[in-house]
C-alpha cells in the first residue's frame, strides 16, 4: 500500500478521531505517550520546530503553550488540518498548519530551517520510513534533533500480537507472534477508543493500515539516514492516569506499548552507517 492510500484511511478516521480525542477518549495518548514524550524532550523554548503527522494539533499546541517552541505542523489528512486550523483561528498561538505527506515533507519546507522535528505516533502508519528520515534530516539544522514515538514494535505492531484479557476485560498477559513478519498495509486494523464505544456503541471504528517493522529495522533506518541515536524511552502510564483509568496499570505490569526515540543530526557530516 502506498502513502496516498494509507492517507485515505487516515482521512476517513480524521473526523471521529478529532471529535473523540477532544472529548478525552484517547487515554493512551493523554496518560502514557504524551507525558512520556514530554518527559524526555530537551528544552525547546524559542526554538523553531516542525510536528509531522500532527493530527488535530493537540500535541503541537502543547509544544507552543507549555514549552515555548515556535511550531509548524503537517498531516496527510486534510480533515485533521481543518480541525487544527479551526482551533488556531479560535485560540491563535501562531502555528502554521499544512497538508503534507511526511514522505515528501522536504518539498514543503526549507532545508536546514528547523532546530527540531517531532512526530507523535505517525511513522508506523506509513510505508516508507527511510524516505521520511532522509527528508527530516534535510530539514534539520546541523545539531538539530528528531524525537518521535511509535507503537512498540517488539510487542504491538504485528497483526497477530495481542493482549490476553481476563473475564473483566483487563489485560493480564501479552502474546507476541509473527514479530519478524514485515507488513505493508495488507492488514488493516479496525478499532475504536474504548471510551468512545461507551459514549456511542455505534461509533464507526477507525481503519489503520499496519506497517510493522522489527526493532532492528527501525534502528537500521535511523542510522542509515545519518542520525545518531541519543535516547530511547518506553513510557508508562502516569500516576494520574492510573487513578483515573486503573486499567492503564498494565503499562507498568506487563509491557510497554509505545517506544520513543530521540535522534540527532550530527554537527558535521559523518559517514552514514550502511548494512
Ligand atoms: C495516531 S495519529 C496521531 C496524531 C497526533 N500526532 C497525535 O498524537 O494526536 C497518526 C497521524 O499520522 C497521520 N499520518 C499518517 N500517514 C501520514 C503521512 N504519510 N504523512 C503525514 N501524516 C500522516 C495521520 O493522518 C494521523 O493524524
Amino acid at each position: 500500500m502506498d502513502s496516498k492510500e494509507s492517507g485515505r484511511h487516515w482521512e476517513n478516521n480524521a473526523e471521529n478521531w478529532s471529535i473523540y480525542t477532544r472529548k478525552g477518549c484517547d487515554i493512551h495518548r493523554d496518560y502514557v505517550n504524551t507525558p512520556g514524550f514530554f518527559s524526555i524532550l530537551p528544552d525547546v523554548k524559542g526554538l523553531v520546530g516542525l510536528d509531522v503527522g500532527c493530527g488535530e494539533g493537540h500535541n503541537t499546541r502543547l509544544l507552543v503553550n507549555d514549552r515555548g517552541a515556535k511550531m509548524s505542523a503537517c498531516d496527510i489528512a486534510p480533515t485533521f488540518i481543518k480541525y487544527a486550523n479551526d482551533h488556531e483561528q479560535q485560540q491563535p498561538v501562531g502555528i502554521d498548519y499544512q497538508v503534507a505527506d511526511a514522505q515528501q515533507v522536504d518539498d514543503h519546507y526549507t532545508a536546514g530551517s528547523f532546530d527540531f522535528v517531532t512526530s507523535f505516533m505517525c511513522l508506523m502508519d506509513l510505508p516508507d520510513q527511510p524516505r521520511v528520515f532522509d527528508a527530516v534530516y534535510k530539514l534539520l539544522k546541523p545539531g538539530g534533533f528528531l524525537q518521535f514515538s511509535i507503537i512498540h514494535p517488539c510487542f504491538m505492531s504485528s497483526p497477530k500480537s495481542h493482549f490476553i484479557k481476563d473475564e473483566n476485560g483487563l489485560e493480564v498477559e501479552m502474546r507476541v507472534l509473527d514479530y519478524f513478519t514485515v507488513t505493508n498495509g495488507e492488514y488493516v486494523e479496525r478499532w475504536s477508543f474504548g471510551i468512545s464505544r461507551k459514549m456511542d456503541p455505534n461509533v464507526e471504528p477507525f481503519s489503520v493500515p499496519v506497517f510493522h517493522r522489527p526493532l532492528s529495522t527501525w534502528v537500521s533506518m535511523i542510522l542509515s539516514a545519518g542520525f545518531i541515536i541519543e535516547q530511547m524511552h518506553e513510557p508508562k502510564a502516569t500516576d494520574e492516569g492510573i487513578v483515573k483509568h486503573p486499567r492503564l496499570k498494565y503499562t507498568h505490569d506487563i509491557c510497554p506499548i509505545f517506544l520513543i526515540f530521540r535522534v540527532r543530526k550530527p554537527t558535521t557530516d559523518v559517514p552514514k552507517v550502511t548494512k
